[in-house]
Parts: structure tokens; sequence; C-alpha cells
């Protein structure tokens, strides 16, 4: 029997939700049932700024998603809807966890446990509007723990909220959940150039300076900037005094899966639950796979060689194979453009959640 309610539309997801829930996983009891109609107020942001502005290459950006860098900020949530966010999150933080040493506090797996949050995270409307700002279609992540993931302020004041990185996902929005104009620091914070740049920095052990820093101006709770995860460096500001800060990121991935994976689920190895990560890291890969055999079977045409044939299935399969081999070995240190230059660990890696 599915626990989906009437307002997930399976047919825009790139995998049906899965109906069963992990083990240990409860759904909250009374929660408000989400309505679209007043709960969301998806208004299209102003700006766009593309990764060519950021410094990147054609090159570099013909195999990713999306042109697209981030957005100018743009509202998602009605009064009503962020009231509602603020109070799921706050459910959610006994469930609280440290992302081994880049995120000090944070949930994930919420849509497991708030149908509130999952029917949000999974909302036709706002996927539609991710759409349309990403200039490609995308769907709700196909990995549900990379939905509705949230970020609580650090124990100690002082402390990024989250390091420099780039995301191990192609897509996302970061919503402030608390009101984001009243907060003493904790700013979302974008670097304005390549992952190149932060690495090289990172490498004589600077961090970002602060006149190649863009922090956008969010109108309130339940606004939010979309964000090309994977190619754009940033990171949650250190708060000044101690103060109660939540943001949600909501991750996305493109539907034409001829394009590259961008996703290091490796990294998400010792972040998140060990009896969740592996069941939908396999699902991912499969939902990859499926897609590009599917394209190779549409279009292979007679009058290629045996060498090209075996490049073409190399090719559909290159995310099962690469999924096999990290699920079969260690993960690397957790990446971000915060290690110290003589820790041993490369800087010029900066790759997480
Ligand atoms: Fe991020």
């Amino acid at each position: 029997m599915s626990e989906l309610n009437t307002s997930v539309d399976q047919t825009r997801l790139p995998l049906a939700f899965p109906e069963v829930q992990p083990p240990g996983y409860e759904w909250f009891e009374n929660e408000p049932t989400f309505d679209p109609s007043l709960h969301l107020d998806p208004q299209p942001p102003e700006d766009v700024v593309m990764l060519a502005d950021l410094g990147y290459e054609e090159d570099d950006i013909a195999p990713t998603a999306s042109p697209v860098a981030f957005s100018s900020p743009f509202k998602v949530l009605s009064d009503e809807g962020a009231a509602i966010l603020l109070d799921v999150a706050r459910r959610l933080r006994p469930y609280g966890a440290r992302a081994r040493e880049r995120i000090d506090n944070m949930v994930r797996g919420g849509c497991h446990r708030s149908r509130w949050l999952r029917a949000l995270c999974l909302a036709p409307e706002v996927t539609e509007l991710l759409s349309s700002i990403y200039r490609t279609e995308v769907a709700p992540h196909s990995m549900p723990v990379h939905l509705g993931h949230l970020n609580y302020e650090p124990t100690r004041v002082g402390e990024a909220v989250d390091k420099w990185h780039h995301d191990t996902l192609p897509l996302d929005y970061v919503m402030p959940v608390t009101d984001p104009r009243t907060l003493p620091g904790g700013r979302f914070e974008v670097f304005l150039g390549t992952k190149t740049e932060a690495a090289e920095l990172a490498a004589s052990g600077e961090r970002p300076p602060a006149d190649r820093v863009m922090a956008p101006d969010f109108g309130g709770p339940g606004w939010a900037v979309a964000i090309h995860g994977n190619m754009v460096v940033h990171r949650g500001g250190p708060l000044t005094e101690a103060a109660e800060r939540i943001t949600m990121v909501n991750g996305y991935v493109a539907l034409d899966r001829s394009r590259d994976d961008q996703s290091r689920s490796q990294d998400l190895v010792g972040v998140d639950d060990p009896a969740v990560l592996p069941t939908e890291w396999v699902r991912h890969a499969a939902w990859r796979g499926v897609g590009r055999l599917e394209d190779l079977l549409a279009t292979v045409p007679y009058g290629i060689d045996q060498a090209t044939a075996a490049g073409l299935l190399e090719h559909a399969v290159a995310d099962i194979q690469r999924t096999i081999r990290e699920m079969r070995t260690e993960p690397p240190p957790i990446e971000h453009y915060e290690h110290e230059p003589r820790s041993g660990i490369n800087g010029a890696r900066g790759d997480h959640i």
C-alpha cells in the first residue's frame, strides 16, 4: 500500500519514491497535510548567473547537467508553509549527526520521517520552477537521502555551518528555514570563481577573498537560491553569536542521463545511515544505467565496428561500473576546501553533500 498522499505526482519522479520505509524510521504523527495551494508561493528568480560567468570553459560546462551556476533568491513557500517547515525541522533536530569533518550538525533522511517534508521536496510545482531556472528538465533527486537535507547551527559559535565545498550531487536549492534577515552572521556564501581557483587558494592555505564572495539577500524564510551545487563553491558562513540557524537543501538530477552523473556517493559513506545508503545508491546507479541502455537501444545504428560498439556499451554502463568499484573500496577522506595545507590531505579536492 502506498504511503504517498495524493499531492505527490509520481510520474514526474526519476524513480518512484520507495513505498517501504528503511528499518528504524517511523512517520511523524499529527503533521499537517501538505497543501500546495496554501503552503507554496513559487515565484521565478530575477537573475541567474551562468557557469561561464564564473570562469568555466565550454569543455567544463558541456558534460554537466546545466549551464546555470546559481540564481538570485526566489520565493518558494508561503508564510504558512515556511512556519510549517520550521516546525518540521525542529521536530527532526533530535536525529542530528555530524557529517564527518565538514558539517557539525545535520539531519538527512527526513523525507523518510515527515510526509509533509517529503511532499514539499517532491512538489511538481517547485520541480517545474527549478527546470525553468536550470534550463533543462530536472526531477527531485533519485536518492531520497538527498531530499530535504537540513543543516543546523554548529555547537561552537564561529565554526562555519558548512565549510567551503562543492556538492556531491549536481543540482540543489538552499532554503533558509529560520529567518535569515535577523541572524547574527551565518550567511550563505558563494565563491565567484571556479573549483580550480578555490583549490589553488586552498593549496596555499587561503580561503576565498571577500571581494570574490557573494551572499544573496533572501526575502525571508522559505525563499531559496538554486545552485549547480557540484560546480559552484559555497558554504554556510559562521555565526557571530549563538542563534538558531536552520537551512534546507533539496537535491535534483537532470533527466538527460547522457551527461555526467556529477555524484560522489562514496563521500556519503560514514555520513548517511548504513541501512539506507547502499539501497538508494544502487537504485541511483541502476536508474542512470537503464536510461543510457534505453538510449542505446533506441539509437545504435548498423555499420559500426566492434570497437565502437564496445565503447557505446562501456559508456552506457559507466556509472554502474564506477558504483561497483566505489562500493568495494574504502572512501577517501571527506573533501572540502579548508584542509590545512600541510595536513597531507589534498585540499584541491572538495566535494561533499
Ligand atoms: Fe553544499
